[in-house]
């Protein structure tokens, strides 16, 4: 996968140890998020989600990355290509910087991601949220994913699976 063509307005970037500083001032602002999904994020936590992959997937596969807006970073994704199947793909985390939060931002990210994957193939793009988060729920009700089942997983006992047509 090209990250750089996954957005046409903004800088996309794959994120390394030295981008954790930021990546933690921006997590660390958004507090609604770690309410629902704790602990709080540290420095530590963000190396580790920085290499984790879902079962049967490679690091190949993981596509950890940044959005800049004038050099600021704006958002943070982990995408898994091919999973749970080869044209799916997973987002694992999405957050953006309450900065510019409630301004459409993620709603366009998303969006570009959505029309990117669909000219690589992808058939769907999958995720979940922890259920009751009203802020999370909102915002991929309102980017067209539909709920499929609720389940359990490694960050909270009640989780909703979604998935997104492309
Ligand atoms: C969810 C998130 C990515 C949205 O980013 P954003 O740039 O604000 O996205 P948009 O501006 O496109 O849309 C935000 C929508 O959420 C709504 N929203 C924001 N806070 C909310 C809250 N506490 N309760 C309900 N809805 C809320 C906004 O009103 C808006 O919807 P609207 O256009 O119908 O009014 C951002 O709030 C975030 O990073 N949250 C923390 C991390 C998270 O929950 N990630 C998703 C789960 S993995």
């Amino acid at each position: 996968m090209d990250t750089k063509g996954l957005s046409g307005k903004y800088i996309v970037k794959e994120l390394g140890d030295s981008d954790i500083q930021d990546i933690f001032n921006l997590c660390r602002e958004n507090r609604l998020y770690y309410e629902y999904c704790p602990p709080m994020v540290t420095e530590e936590s963000i190396k580790k989600d920085m290499t984790a992959l879902p079962p049967n997937t490679k690091i190949s596969d993981k596509f950890y990355i940044g959005f800049y807006d004038e050099g600021k970073l704006i958002a943070v994704m982990d995408l898994i290509s091919g999973y749970p199947e080869q044209k799916i793909a997973y987002i694992g985390f999405f957050m953006t910087n309450v900065a510019i939060q409630k301004r459409g931002v993620g709603t366009e990210i998303i969006s570009e991601l959505c029309d990117y994957l669909k000219r690589k193939g992808f058939i769907s793009i999958r995720l979940a949220w922890v259920k009751g988060n009203p802020q999370a729920e909102h915002f991929w009700l309102k980017n067209m994913f539909v709920a499929l089942k609720e389940t359990t997983s490694n960050v909270a006992d009640s989780v909703i699976l979604a998935e997104r047509c492309l």
